[in-house]
C-alpha cells in the first residue's frame, strides 16, 4: 500500500508516468469515467480549503467513485479529543482512500502509520503540500513542454508557504533549474530549505527583494500569498500582506512566454487586471489539479485502465 506524504515519495520516472496519465485523462475522460466504481474517498480536513478538498472530491466523482468526509475539525470528533490515529483507524473501516489536511506538521504521517487505506497529505502546516506540487508540475509541463532548463521565480511568503517548499523539493531533481527567491527579509526561504536542499544539491539561486528586478529573466513566476494563519501577530501580517502586487504595469517587463502560476487563494498579490493576460495560468492550474488528482487516486489504488 502506498501513501503520498511528500513529492519525493515518487521517483522522477514515476512522476513522469503519473503526469502522462493525467494528460491522458484530460484527453480521454470517458475512458476513466467508471474506473473507481464502488470505491470511496474520505476527505478529512482539519483546516479550511476550497481547491484541495473539492478537487479531490471532483476527481473521485469523475472516476465514478463516491465521497464522504468532514471539512472542519469542528464537525468531527476531534473536538471531543479524538486523536488522528484513532480517526484514521475508524475511517479505514469506511473508505478506500483518504486525503487529510491538518494544521500540524506531520499529522498525515501519523495517520498513514495507523491506516489500512492510502493516505494523501493534502497539506500539513507549513511543511508540505504534495498534491499542489503535482498540480504545479503538470501545469508547467503542459504550458512549457518541459520540467528542466528553466528559471523559476518564487515570490511572496517563502517562509511559511508549504507549496513553495514542496515545489522546490520536486524541481531540484531536474537538470538546468535555477531559482530566483523573491521575498522580504522577514519571509525568506528558511535555512532548512536553502542550505539543506538548494546548497546541498548545488542548485543555482539568488535572493532578491524587488519583483521588478527579477521579472525579465523568468520562465515561470510562482506567486504566493502571505500566510496569515501562520503569523503570531496581526501587526506583522498587516505590514507584509501587500508587499508584492503583480499588476499589468509590472507584467510589461516580463518575457512574452513567461507563465504566472499561483496555488490560490489569492488575496491582493495579483491584481485582477492580470487575469486577462494570456500569461496568467492560475485558473488553468486549478483545472489541471483535478486531472492530476484523478491520476493520483488511480495510482494509489493500483487501478489500471486499458
Ligand atoms: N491551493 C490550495 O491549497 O488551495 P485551498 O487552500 O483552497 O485548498
Amino acid at each position: 500500500m502506498r501513501h503520498l506524504m511528500s513529492p519525493l515519495d515518487f521517483s522522477v520516472e514515476e512522476l513522469d508516468t503519473l503526469l502522462s496519465l493525467a494528460q491522458d485523462i484530460e484527453a480521454h475522460p470517458e475512458k476513466y469515467a467508471h474506473a473507481c466504481a464502488g470505491k470511496k474517498l474520505a476527505t478529512l480536513f482539519y483546516e479550511p480549503s476550497t481547491r484541495t478538498r473539492l478537487s479531490h472530491e471532483a476527481a473521485m466523482l469523475n472516476l465514478g467513485g463516491s465521497i464522504m468526509g468532514f471539512s472542519t475539525a469542528d464537525s468531527s470528533s476531534a473536538t471531543k479529543g479524538e486523536s488522528v490515529s484513532d480517526t484514521i483507524r475508524t475511517v479505514s473501516c469506511y473508505a478506500d482512500i483518504c486525503a487529510m489536511r491538518h494544521p500540524k506538521e506531520g499529522a498525515p504521517m501519523v495517520a498513514c502509520e495507523h491506516s489500512r487505506i492510502p493516505v494523501i497529505n493534502a497539506g500539513d502546516g507549513g511543511h508540505q503540500h504534495p498534491t499542489q506540487t503535482l498540480t504545479d508540475l503538470l501545469t508547467i509541463k503542459n504550458l512549457k513542454g518541459r520540467l528542466d532548463n528553466m528559471t523559476i521565480g518564487l515570490c511572496g511568503d517563502l517562509k511559511f508557504g508549504r507549496t513553495v517548499h514542496s515545489l522546490i523539493h520536486a524541481l531540484v531533481r531536474y537538470s538546468g533549474i535555477k531559482f530566483v527567491l523573491i521575498s522580504p527579509e522577514e519571509l525568506r526561504l528558511p535555512d532548512y530549505m536553502r542550505l539543506d536542499v538548494l546548497d546541498k544539491k548545488n542548485v543555482p539561486y539568488k535572493e532578491v527583494v524587488r519583483l521588478e528586478d527579477a521579472l525579465p529573466e523568468l520562465d515561470i513566476l510562482y506567486m504566493t500569498r502571505v500566510q496569515k494563519e501562520r503569523f503570531f501577530n496581526e501587526e506583522d501580517y498587516v505590514r507584509m500582506k501587500d508587499f508584492y502586487i503583480l499588476d499589468r504595469k509590472k507584467m510589461k517587463s516580463a518575457p512574452q512566454d513567461m507563465q504566472v502560476l499561483h496555488p490560490l487563494p489569492r488575496v491582493n498579490e495579483i491584481a485582477v487586471e492580470v487575469d486577462e493576460d494570456p500569461r496568467a495560468a492560475y485558473f488553468k492550474q486549478v483545472q489541471y489539479g483535478v486531472y492530476v488528482r484523478m491520476a493520483l487516486i488511480l495510482t494509489l489504488l493500483d487501478i489500471h485502465v486499458d
